[in-house]
């Protein structure tokens, strides 16, 4: 889901994203037996033998990814990381009588880029985009920079997918491949889509 940055001790700055699609991976690996841990904002049904730990924040979300990622040979960062956040949050509520407050942003940390920058051998790292304009190059740049092994990028533009549906298109850009695209499906089978996607890479990086 979205992360939630706090701008004093009552409000936040979020975003739209339900979380659906990363609770669907999580629940399509775990039914093909691999051993899972959500990292999420939100509150959905946690899928059967999927372990949770809930987060707010990038930075508690970069806290908890530097714990787990090390050991973990798969990593997919399906969520809506916030790009800024408040640079100083209020610790009390701001009050309307003391006027319209100028909130200054600064940037979070990338966590994904993070990650990728630490990959050790053999490790899957998945990463998410959502573009409207410029999806393929977008999405190769990001391949490249954030030293990923795939990118799964949303077509944020058409119809019945990303944020909030329960359906999603997606095409699927590898660093060793051509893209795959996959049509407007539920996001329980965009997520085995990707799935199918990450056991044929950890096989051509000699894993099984
Ligand atoms: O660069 P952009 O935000 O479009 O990249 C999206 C991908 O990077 C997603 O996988 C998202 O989870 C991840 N990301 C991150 N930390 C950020 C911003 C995005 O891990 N601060």
């Amino acid at each position: 889901g979205g992360t939630r940055e706090p701008i004093d001790a009552v409000r936040v700055l979020a975003n739209r994203s339900s979380g659906k699609q990363g609770y669907a991976i999580a629940a399509e690996a775990a039914a093909r037996g691999a051993q899972v841990t959500l990292v999420s904002t939100v509150d959905l049904s946690v899928p059967a033998g999927v372990t949770v730990a809930r987060v707010d924040t990038a930075a508690e979300m970069q806290a908890a990814l530097e714990h787990l990622a090390p050991a973990s040979d798969v990593v997919v960062m399906a969520a809506a990381v916030a790009d800024f956040r408040p640079k100083a949050p209020a610790t009390h509520k701001l009050k309307k009588h003391d006027g319209v407050p100028e909130i200054v942003l600064e940037p979070t940390p990338d966590i994904l880029a993070g990650l990728g920058a630490g990959k050790r051998p053999g490790q899957v790292l998945v990463g998410f985009a959502a573009e409207t304009d410029d999806l393929a190059a977008n999405a190769t740049s990001k391949l490249v920079n954030k030293r990923v092994d795939m990118i799964v990028a949303n077509d944020v533009g058409a119809p019945a997918t990303g944020f909030g549906y329960d359906t999603n298109a997606v095409t699927i850009f590898l660093a060793d491949g051509d893209p795959v695209a996959v049509p407007l499906s539920d996001k329980r089978a965009i997520a085995a889509a990707v799935l199918d996607q990450i056991v044929a890479r950890r096989a051509r990086l000699g894993n099984n």
